[in-house]
């Protein structure tokens, strides 16, 4: 179906990753690709806006609510622009009580911001995560849904922290990251 409709301006080589996951399933099943389908257009747009969920809603013949189901269930999916490297602490209880509320008021105290917000310098954002099914690793956190971190002791914390802002400098991160629309 490539081509067939507006891909909300992803890229060639996005629609051929999405078309590579559509063909792990019968070809009659393509939805079974929207969780890929919405990764893979965040990885490129840094977020996913309504326009690009109801491209990946059309190019996988699906209705849009079915996608913005998918998209506000799992907190993987950026609904709104966030800064480069979003940060995701594990708050379920089994963190919580072994360190992971610590981690938290450390970030939220060092980063100036609560869970939901940005930095004023589009660098970081901070969010509050589920259970990652590593709780005896407490605490553990995500770094933009994919780079996984345990055992985060307010020194490891501190320097991760430096790390992704001499990072955000060079323009790594999220693409479009900042913060803003
Ligand atoms: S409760 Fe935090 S990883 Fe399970």
């Amino acid at each position: 179906m490539s081509g067939a409709t507006d891909t909300a301006g992803l890229s060639a080589a996005a629609i051929a990753r999405i078309d590579r996951e559509i063909a792990k399933y019968p070809a009659d099943q393509r939805q079974s690709a929207v969780m890929s389908a919405l990764a893979i257009a965040q990885d490129e747009k840094g977020w996913l806006s309504t326009a690009t969920m109801d491209a990946v809603a059309a190019y996988l013949a699906m209705p849009p609510v079915a996608v913005y189901e998918v998209a506000t269930f799992y907190t993987m999916y950026n609904r709104a622009p966030t800064g480069r490297f979003k940060l995701t602490v594990c708050t379920n209880l089994p963190c919580a009580l072994s360190g992971g509320d610590h981690a938290a008021v450390h970030l939220k105290k060092a980063l100036g911001i609560g869970f939901n917000e940005t930095t004023a310098d589009g660098k970081f954002t901070l969010k509050e995560g589920e259970c990652m099914g590593a709780c005896g690793d407490a605490p553990v956190m995500l770094v933009n849904n994919k780079r996984m971190l345990s055992w985060m002791s307010d020194d490891k914390l501190d320097a991760l922290l430096k790390e992704l802002s001499d990072a955000a400098d060079r323009g790594e991160g999220a693409p479009n990251g900042g913060g803003k629309p």
